[in-house]
């Protein structure tokens, strides 16, 4: 890590502070600093799809986030927030220009995105040479809080090994001996069928193919045929957004739903039952969040969130939330103040965020440990059945910090 990485994630805001203190003092009315500083709002960036397959969860992570500063009076540590958007269409290539908009052109004081993972590494580079500070809000790429781990880097989601290796446990306990994995062939699904396979493979059970579409394509009419002619105990998938629904639908069309039982990560089902007709029913998958939580703070939230936004939250929304919340935790501490660095980041790290999903600290890479449900989908629900690994923690290999 470059000692400007360690020394401040971003050094604008000193500065920034000290042109207003010369200026007020050239013009006889030196004022604190802390009150000049807190004329300035927060600059936030949002990268995040706002088109393509995944523009809901986009969206959902949006207004997640911005409900928890709604929460909170609008302002962070005592100043307004100011949203600088970008729309990075999941599109890998495009994620270290449009991360440089954000750093270079908007000079923002943190970035909020993204939700692909292939985006998120293409981000990463600009953020660790930046020292900008990053929450990071879905995309699952184990890197993340792996060997490109940082201080500056913290994510309130999963890394992607995290959403799939409970579905070991809960396959074996079915009396499943094989399973079959179909995914987009990306990060994600890649890593999905990684902590799937480790997880299912130590439980004794063994995965015999793994399936791949390209990203962002839902034609999956080939590989359905193909699973209908191996007949495994079990099919496992990641898909989400639009493509989830799509496959979803094409599962029940090719006549496996009912004969080959489908598993998946929580996204496969979470913010596309809606349209899916009876597709969905009793899809078993594993997540950090679930319905029918029932707690105090998850009923709080749902209902704010749906009143705000006339719709039902999800997964992605409460990650938005907690980047809110994770975020609220480090400006408070420094009480605006982002020049603060180290304290910041120390407040974040210690953090323990009051989650829809249950409450939850930070691992040492910066990643939330935390509850896997079981999930099983009832009407329009993904109904939590369960907890089927408690306070799973990323492995973080590679992470040296
Ligand atoms: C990812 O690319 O990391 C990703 C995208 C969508 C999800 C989950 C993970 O729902």
């Amino acid at each position: 890590m470059s000692q400007n990485e360690k020394q401040g994630f971003n050094r604008r805001g000193l500065l920034k502070g000290t042109a207003a203190i010369a200026v007020a003092t050239a013009i006889g009315t030196l004022a604190p600093f802390n009150l000049a500083q807190a004329a300035d709002k927060i600059k936030v960036g949002l990268m995040l799809p706002y088109t393509g397959t995944f523009t809901a969860l986009g969206n959902a992570i949006t207004n997640g986030f911005k409900l928890a500063v709604e929460e909170r009076g609008g302002k962070l540590g005592g100043r307004e927030i100011e949203y600088f958007v970008v729309d990075d269409e999941s599109n890998p290539a495009k994620a270290p220009e449009n991360a440089n908009k954000l750093v270079q052109r908007d000079k923002v004081d943190v970035i909020i995105g993204t939700v692909h993972s292939g985006v998120a590494m293409g981000m990463a580079k600009v953020i660790r040479e930046s020292g900008t500070l990053w929450i990071n809000p879905n995309a699952g790429a184990d890197q993340v809080t792996g060997p490109l781990c940082a201080p500056n880097i913290f994510r309130t989601s999963f890394s992607n090994w995290q959403t799939t290796h409970a579905l070991g446990k809960v396959l074996k306990a079915k009396g499943h001996k094989n399973a079959v994995f179909i995914t987009w062939k990306y990060a994600a699904g890649e890593q999905m069928m990684e902590g799937f396979k480790e997880g299912f493979e130590k439980e004794g059970g063994k995965l015999i193919k793994e399936l791949y579409v390209p990203f962002p394509q839902v034609e999956f009419q080939a590989l359905l045929t193909e699973i209908a002619s191996i007949k495994p105990d079990a099919v496992v998938a990641f898909f989400a957004g639009g493509g989830a629904a799509k496959f979803l639908k094409d599962y029940q069309a090719a006549g496996l739903k009912g004969k080959i039982p489908l598993y998946g990560s929580g996204f496969l089902t979470d913010g596309v039952l809606d349209a899916v007709g009876d597709a969905g029913e009793g899809v078993e998958t594993t997540l950090h969040y679930a319905d029918g939580l029932n707690t105090k703070k998850d009923n709080a939230f749902r209902l704010a969130y749906a009143k705000t936004y006339k719709l039902q939250p999800d997964v992605y929304a409460v990650q938005g939330y907690d980047a809110g919340q994770l975020l609220a935790a480090g400006l408070e501490a420094v009480k605006g103040d982002v020049s603060k660095k180290a304290e910041m980041i120390k407040a974040m790290e210690t953090a323990k965020i009051d989650s829809p999903r249950g409450s939850f600290t930070l691992s040492k890479a910066h990643n939330p440990v935390q509850d896997m449900y079981l999930r099983k989908v009832v009407g329009k629900e993904s109904k939590v059945q369960g907890v089927a690994w408690k306070a799973l923690a990323d492995p973080a290999r590679g992470c040296k910090m």
